[in-house]
């Protein structure tokens, strides 16, 4: 019976909110979304017995105390508590916030789809059919625009099964910022070892004559399935004379020079391929996200709806979008900035772009943590016994693995905190209120992130009109849904104080490495 009172309030919070988020809909979505609503509100009236499923852990808006007493352990002197109190204020989110986040978010989606170059790009993939489960036969894909560069073989048996072989690279820092030439050759190279590694397994070695898909994880101007060129380098590469050109003739000309053999049939974002590779063997799949070392989401949009489109649209009822929302707010309207955000921005290679990737993805997430540690010890509010070490001065050295790590760490003395800050950060000597604080700052850091993303989800899932109907399955990637503790629950969290019941119509899904198997998805179906 406790639980009545809290359904009470996610009933009406859910109608407020959804009815907020439906201001700006159409008459159609409008539609859906009052069945909705009477849906929800008929669920709601079966009382306790959908709150003790669904919604017992699930928060409403909370009061700003109670979340921090529970994200920071127990209390700390009232210095320490006063402090925590003014990073809570910064970096949470309310609900109403999120949804207002939410609202913004679909207006730009809108103007991304009528005019070129606004906030959210809403690149049209040139994608248009899911996968049907009957693909077959042998491709090469590319990965390339997360931590890692990957060459892969995926194998489509024509019944929604897939066999991989793939060979993973670390791409230096030296090779992401060289010459584009340069990047493209590396690319080849790496090719031509992966045939070396797989020579013994492979039925078609290097000399086969490869169709290849290309996932490049970069904003693209595409023109045709394998024609496109980049917009803007994201995630720290900045490799010169590739910005404004066609990525693969860059990569097909680089093919050449290394006489290989291959045909780049296909370029696309990994949130495509998420997207695609789910499909195959979930038909249901709607939207592909990638939360990891960037972050982004594609999904599936009408044809009438993309405006700018200018390619024949015969014979298309539907396309994929890649809507490259990590440059949504760059102008701070909704999301309100730290000082700490500011710092980080200023120190990237393009400030004041790409600014929502920066307050969600793993490349970031650390170095925010980093920044807001050494500033409360310059301030003397943390680490008073030893002072800031000179590793936690420097940029990066705050890796968002330790955020996982550190949030994980439940032991009375937080001994895996204590390790991380002395030993590999090289803090003398860290008390328990300082390991506390550090633990509640990635609590905030990591918690802002799930948040965030889940904004994305809800305004997704509304702008396809699917929050009324079970069944919408959104394919996520990436290290942090992977693997950051509490990360996914904090998300669903989120989209049940936005959506109310609503959220159960959203299946957030695990889509382990479909980027690379989407592309070479996608590579069959154009030679359909
Ligand atoms: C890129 C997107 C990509 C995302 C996730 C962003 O930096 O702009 O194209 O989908 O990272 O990898």
């Amino acid at each position: 019976m406790d639980s009545l009172p809290l359904q009470l309030l996610l009933g009406v919070g859910s109608v407020l909110g959804v009815y907020t988020i439906a201001l700006e809909l159409s008459t159609e979505q409008l539609e859906s979304f009052l069945l909705g609503i009477g849906i929800g509100l008929s669920v709601f009236a079966l009382g306790s017995v959908v709150t003790s499923q669904s919604y017992t852990n699930k928060t409403a808006e909370k009061p700003r105390s109670e979340r921090s007493i529970k994200e920071a352990g127990p209390p700390q002197t009232p210095h320490h508590v006063h402090v925590l109190s003014q990073l809570q204020d910064m970096f949470e989110l309310s609900t109403s916030q999120l949804q207002r986040i939410v609202k913004q978010m679909l207006w730009d989606m809108n103007r991304g789809l009528e005019k070129d170059n606004e906030a959210i790009k809403m690149l049209p993939t040139h994608v248009c059919h899911l996968p049907k489960g009957t693909e077959a036969g042998s491709y090469l894909a590319l990965d390339l625009g997360g931590t890692n560069f990957r060459v892969c073989v995926f194998t489509l048996d024509g019944k929604g099964g897939v066999e991989t072989r793939q060979s993973k690279f670390m791409i230096a820092d030296a090779v992401k910022t060289s010459e584009g030439a340069a990047l493209f050759d590396f690319i080849a190279d790496c090719v031509k070892q992966f045939f070396v590694d797989h020579q013994d397994t492979l039925s078609n070695g290097v000399n086969h004559k490869w169709k290849l898909g290309f996932c490049f994880s970069f904003p693209v101007n595409q023109v045709s399935i394998n024609e496109g060129s980049l917009l803007v380098w994201t995630k720290g590469f900045t490799a010169s004379n590739v910005v404004g050109e066609n990525a693969v003739k860059l990569l097909q000309d680089a093919f050449t020079r290394k006489s290989l053999n291959i045909e780049v049939s296909a370029l696309v974002n990994d949130t495509t391929g998420t997207l695609m590779s789910l499909a195959y063997s979930k038909p249901s799949t709607c939207a592909g996200m990638i939360l990891g070392t960037g972050s982004n989401c594609a999904y599936i949009e009408k044809i009438e709806n993309i405006i700018k489109y200018k390619g024949s649209r015969e014979g298309i009822s539907e396309m994929l979008i890649n809507m490259e929302w990590g440059g949504f707010d760059d102008t701070h309207i909704v999301i309100p900035r730290t000082k700490y955000d500011y710092k980080l921005d200023s120190d990237t290679p393009t400030p004041g772009t790409w600014t929502f990737e920066q307050l969600i993805s793993g490349l970031y997430l650390g170095e925010i943590v980093r920044i807001v540690l050494s500033d409360l010890a310059d301030q003397g509010d943390l680490f008073e016994n030893c002072g800031a070490s000179p590793e936690l001065k420097k940029k990066n050295a705050f890796e968002t693995a330790y955020m996982s790590k550190i949030e994980i760490d439940n032991s009375h003395d937080l001994i895996k905190v204590k390790q991380i800050l002395e030993v590999q950060l090289g803090i003398k000597h860290t008390t328990l209120i300082d390991r506390r604080i550090v633990k509640s700052v990635c609590a905030l850091v990591g918690t802002r992130s799930a948040r965030l993303a889940a904004a994305g989800v809800a305004a997704v899932v509304t702008k396809m009109n699917k929050l009324a109907t079970p069944g919408c399955i959104v394919g996520i990637d990436g290290s942090l849904f992977e693997l950051y503790p509490n990360y996914q629950n904090r998300m669903r969290s989120a989209l049940v104080e936005m959506l109310g019941m609503c959220a159960d119509n959203i299946t957030l899904e695990q889509a382990r490495d479909g980027s690379g198997q989407g592309a070479a998805l996608i590579a069959a179906l154009a030679e359909e």
